[in-house]
């Protein structure tokens, strides 16, 4: 049996899709055929692989079901993700999916790879890829879990382009003076306290995702948790400042020592020096920034720190394909 894979994209081309291109051709999938799938209205453009140019095909299952194809990695919206992703699997690919359609659903594997990988054996098809906001924070916290988690609390500064390609074009629409067309208000020169839509209790679905995707990867059901999620007028990366009780007495210190050995995390941290994690920083990177680890001033059971990723890579295109990494790899071991 050949261990080559057939990989397909689906939405190649949107800001993830695009993303994910550029890590194939860092993280080894031992690719023997690439397809990309977006719209009818990108079927036929040509994006390049490897010095190759592959033509987009427009997504249809009468595409899928003549292709053999191993792992399906989506990126191309909620509804997309819905009807097409049940279509790949039935056709016998595994589907790696961006969305948050499947993510809360109990018998689909919500996995960051540095944090639950054992989760990932118990899939049927389809794998969820967290929000790009909660991939990020749950490094830390898998860091801190021996000190027992008691209470997090989340605030977070994202960038335009956790809103794919319109919100980069509402950015640079607005910063023109024009009025915008995607966000509710003039993202240049504001911070908007709003990430996707009000739910009943008050908070953005986005705040929600992060409360319950957090408590679902961490395996902490009960978790007091909470987050306020703002949109920042930057163009990559987003930054999030994390307020966590712990259980258990800790030296920050120690905490420093563990951040700095947990694959993923480049730990940033020497005030004296100004030296703490940036979006300038994180931009294009893997992994995970975490820098002004400090003792709460006002409560010695809590901590603070700064977490800072780049959402297109480790929120998305990167944890997707490391997540394609460790099943092609259980595969092998
Ligand atoms: N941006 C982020 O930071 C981020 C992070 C994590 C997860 N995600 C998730 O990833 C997904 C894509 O986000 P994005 O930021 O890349 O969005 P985007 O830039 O707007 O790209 C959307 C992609 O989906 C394709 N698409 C739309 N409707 C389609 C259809 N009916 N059939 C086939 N393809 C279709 C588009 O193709 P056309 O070009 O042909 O229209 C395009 O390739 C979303 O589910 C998003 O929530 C995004």
């Amino acid at each position: 049996m050949s261990n080559k894979n057939s990989i397909a994209i689906v939405g190649a081309s949107g800001m993830v899709g695009r993303k994910l291109l550029e890590v194939l051709e860092e993280i080894d999938l031992n690719i023997e055929r690439l397809y990309l799938f977006a719209s009818k209205n990108s079927a036929g453009d040509k994006l390049t692989f490897k010095d190759e140019e592959i033509t987009i095909l427009e997504l249809t299952e009468e595409n899928i079901k003549s292709r053999h194809i191993d792992f399906a990695l989506f990126s191309a919206g909620g509804a997309v993700s819905l009807e097409y992703a049940p279509i790949f699997v039935r056709y016998g690919a595994v589907v790696i999916d961006n969305s948050s359609t499947w993510r809360m659903n109990s018998n689909i594997p919500l996995i960051v790879p540095e944090v639950n990988p054992q989760a990932v054996l118990a899939h049927s098809g389809i794998i969820s890829n967290p929000n790009c906001s909660t991939i990020q924070c749950v490094l830390p916290l898998q860091v801190l879990k021996k000190y027992g988690l008691k209470s997090v609390s989340y605030t977070t500064y994202q960038a335009v382009s956790g809103s794919g390609m319109k919100g980069n074009a509402d950015l640079i629409r607005t910063q023109k003076g024009e009025s915008p067309t995607f966000y509710p208000y003039s993202i240049y020169n504001n911070i908007l306290p709003q990430i996707d839509i009000f739910l009943d209790n008050g908070y953005t679905k986005e705040e929600m995702k992060m409360v319950e995707e957090t408590r679902k990867i961490l395996e902490l059901e009960d978790l007091e948790i909470s987050a306020t999620c703002c949109r920042v007028p930057i163009s990559n990366c987003h930054s999030v400042s994390m307020h966590i009780e712990l259980e258990k007495p800790f030296k920050i210190e120690e905490i420093m020592e563990d951040m700095r050995n947990f694959p993923g995390i480049i730990l940033l941290d020497n005030v004296s020096e100004k030296v703490y994690p940036l979006a300038s920083i994180a931009n294009n990177k893997n992994e995970v920034f975490i820098g002004r680890i400090r003792k709460d001033c006002s409560n010695p059971k809590k901590i603070q720190l700064f977490c800072v990723a780049d959402n297109i890579r480790k929120g998305a295109a990167t944890n997707t394909i490391q997540i394609a990494k460790l099943l092609i790899d259980s595969k092998t071991t």
